[in-house]
């Protein structure tokens, strides 16, 4: 299954995918895990050490790969550079492993944003179609609201998008911005994620007031979650309500788009 979560800045968007990404691991899937967001920290709520996470060098700022690999100059754009680099070693020369789930942490291309035309957002793009459309891994997205990585050609092969909210109208605007972005991209099946839930009264009203995508789960605003996050950890190794919440909505996801399991 290949999941993209988004969301207003946050929202939990991080929470989810790391739970999503360590359950389809520890099920035995194999898991690619792609930090999606400018201001990365997936690997973190993965449970990799902050040490280790220190030293992850984002795609976007391996100059020389990219100049070697697309034949232009990151930093510029125009020039001539290759549109289809090869990428086909970077998940597994590049990503960092732990707990079974393989990440790989695109960072922020400089010069114009992710939807400019530069060697570097050529990099990423190619990088994300190979992990969507080729490979056969579990691949769980955690992206910012804006999802310009995804061009055509990519979107049409993500099985689901989540878009997480909380309670409260910003990010449920956000949601509704991101609903249509994904559907003019051919993403073929949106679902909310209700996060940071106090009670069923709450429930209700993030419900109605964007009754048109359905809800595919739902977790609670819980210190554990928090405090996990405080102390650097992924609420995964400590919280068992959490990973019976990841877990639901894991299993609604296969059901709904027909994957059997690991
Ligand atoms: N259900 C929850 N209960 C309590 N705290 C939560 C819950 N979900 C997320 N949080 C906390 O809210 C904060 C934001 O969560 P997270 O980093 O997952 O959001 P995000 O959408 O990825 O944020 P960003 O936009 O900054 O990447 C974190 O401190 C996280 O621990
Ligand atoms: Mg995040």
């Amino acid at each position: 299954m290949k999941i993209a979560v988004t969301g207003k800045g946050g929202v939990g968007k991080t929470t989810v995918a790391a739970g999503l990404a360590r359950l389809l691991a520890q099920e035995g899937y194999s898991v690619i895990a792609i930090d999606a967001d400018p201001d990365a920290n997936l690997a973190a709520a993965l449970g990799i050490d902050a040490n280790d996470a220190a030293n992850i060098v984002p795609i976007a700022r391996m100059s020389e790969l990219i100049a070697e690999r697309t034949g232009g100059i990151p930093g510029t754009m125009g020039g001539f550079f290759k549109l289809n680099p090869k990428v086909d070693d970077i998940p597994d020369e590049l990503s960092v492993e732990a707990d079974g789930v393989k990440l790989l942490v695109l960072g922020t291309v400089e010069s114009g944003g992710a939807g400019c035309i530069c060697p570097e957002s050529t990099m990423l793009k190619a990088l994300l179609k190979h992990v969507i459309v080729r490979r056969n891994e579990a691949v769980i997205m955690d992206m910012e609201a804006g999802i310009e990585h995804l061009g055509r050609g990519t979107s049409e092969s993500v099985d689901a998008m989540l878009v997480v909210i909380e309670p409260g109208q910003r990010s449920i605007q956000t949601a509704r911005q991101i609903e249509k972005l994904a559907k003019d991209l051919g993403i073929p099946r949106i679902f909310l994620v209700l996060n940071k839930v106090h009670d069923r009264d709450e429930e209700e009203t993030m419900r109605k007031y964007i009754p048109d995508l359905p809800v595919i789960g739902m977790l609670l605003e819980r210190e554990s979650i928090r405090k996990a996050d405080l102390e650097g950890k992924s609420p995964f190794d400590s919280d068992a309500e959490y990973v019976e919440d990841i877990r639901a909505i894991k299993e609604r996801l296969q059901a709904e788009i027909g994957d059997s399991g690991a």
